[in-house]
């Protein structure tokens, strides 16, 4: 398997290494995971190819919002990273092209599942599950007891210690706000939202920023995705994951050629590259303990294992409509968001 995936991406850059040569190229890269693994994707690929990579880090909804504001003068050439259901929405806005990459066949059902939800115009790059943190140091510290389901977080004592990142930028938060309409239903789940609400300190920006806080001391209970819980733990930091009881939601983090890209050869190179498992592999060594897409990736021993959490049927398909992503947001900030804390 992986001599297979090493020669099938060996000649891939060999096929195009001919138009490397003859263009000086160039792409500019959209990115949505942590930037350390930006960084990683951005400068792996100038080092396999020789071309230059003009690489930007922005959240998910950000970024669909940058690529949907561009629209009729495109500036980027492939947004790599961050939740898949911003990725759906722009393909099915027509924001992004369509790309049947001959890396396919070496990857995990579930990515192919999301280039099939959007007539191929995206495709997973790798899982991640959501759950949320919390610093043992600060929980024991002020008394407070250990909590392990979702419905947990709605209890007064944490009032002030929990954080998240804002639906409407962040699609870290944007999967939680779509896992608890389908764990609770709307009504509950909008119930709880506005329950969270009152225990909330700070809405950030980035999906990681919480928990984050949380490790360095200046938040007590970060909402996260595991595996960012997990590069906190080992950058030394004191803070435990929860995967809570009631069963959780998860990404499939994606990756999409943004149509009318003015680099579309140097697009199709990188999405081919970005699937191969010699590019994947290089997540974990930076602490991106996300599954990775390919099946003959590597991936750290310390990375949260899926099959042993309780995930729920996330409905990818509906909560990337655009329809339904920007209904839940616009309810969200109607009737959530305003309340008093
Ligand atoms: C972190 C996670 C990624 C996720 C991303 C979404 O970087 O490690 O797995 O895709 O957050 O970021 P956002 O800021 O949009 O929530």
């Amino acid at each position: 398997m992986k001599k297979l995936s090493t020669l099938a991406f060996t000649s891939i850059v060999a096929l195009t290494a001919g138009i490397s040569a003859a263009q000086a190229d160039k792409l500019t890269l959209y990115c949505s995971a942590d930037d350390e693994f930006c960084q990683v994707m951005a400068r792996g690929f100038e080092a396999a190819t020789g071309i230059d990579v003009n690489m930007t880090r922005k959240s998910s909804g950000e970024t669909f919002a940058q690529v949907k504001a561009e629209s009729s003068n495109p500036k980027g050439d492939v947004w790599w990273g961050g939740t898949g259901d911003p990725h759906l929405q722009a393909a099915e806005e027509g924001l992004t092209m369509a790309y049947v990459s001959p890396m396919r066949g070496e990857l995990h059902p579930w990515a192919l599942g999301q280039a099939a939800a959007a007539n191929d115009k995206t495709i997973g790059i790798y899982l991640g599950v959501l759950g949320y943190g919390y610093n043992s140091d600060i929980m024991a510290a002020n008394d407070l007891p250990l909590p392990t389901c979702w419905a947990d977080l709605l209890d007064p004592v944490y009032k002030g210690h929990i954080q998240m990142a804002n639906p409407n930028s962040s699609g870290t938060a944007y999967t939680t706000l779509a896992t608890i309409v389908q764990i609770f239903g709307e009504d509950e789940g909008f119930e709880y939202m506005k329950g969270l609400h009152a225990n909330i300190n700070q809405y950030t920006k980035s999906g990681s920023a919480p928990i984050k806080a949380a490790a360095r001391g200046e938040n007590t209970i970060g909402v996260a995705f595991l595996h960012g819980v997990v590069k906190q733990a080992v950058s030394g930091f004191p803070v435990d994951g929860v995967a809570p009881c009631e069963g959780t939601g998860y990404e499939i983090g994606s990756m999409s050629i943004i149509d009318g890209a003015r680099n579309l050869d140097e697009a199709k190179m990188f999405y081919d590259w970005a699937l191969s498992a010699e590019a994947q592999s290089e997540a974990w060594k930076v602490n991106s303990f996300q599954v990775p897409s390919n099946v003959s990736a590597e991936s750290s021993p310390l990375a949260p294992d899926p099959a042993t959490i309780n995930l729920i049927d996330y409905d990818f398909k509906l909560y990337g409509s655009s329809a339904e992503r920007k209904r839940l947001l616009q309810k969200w900030d109607e009737d959530v968001s305003v309340l008093p804390q």
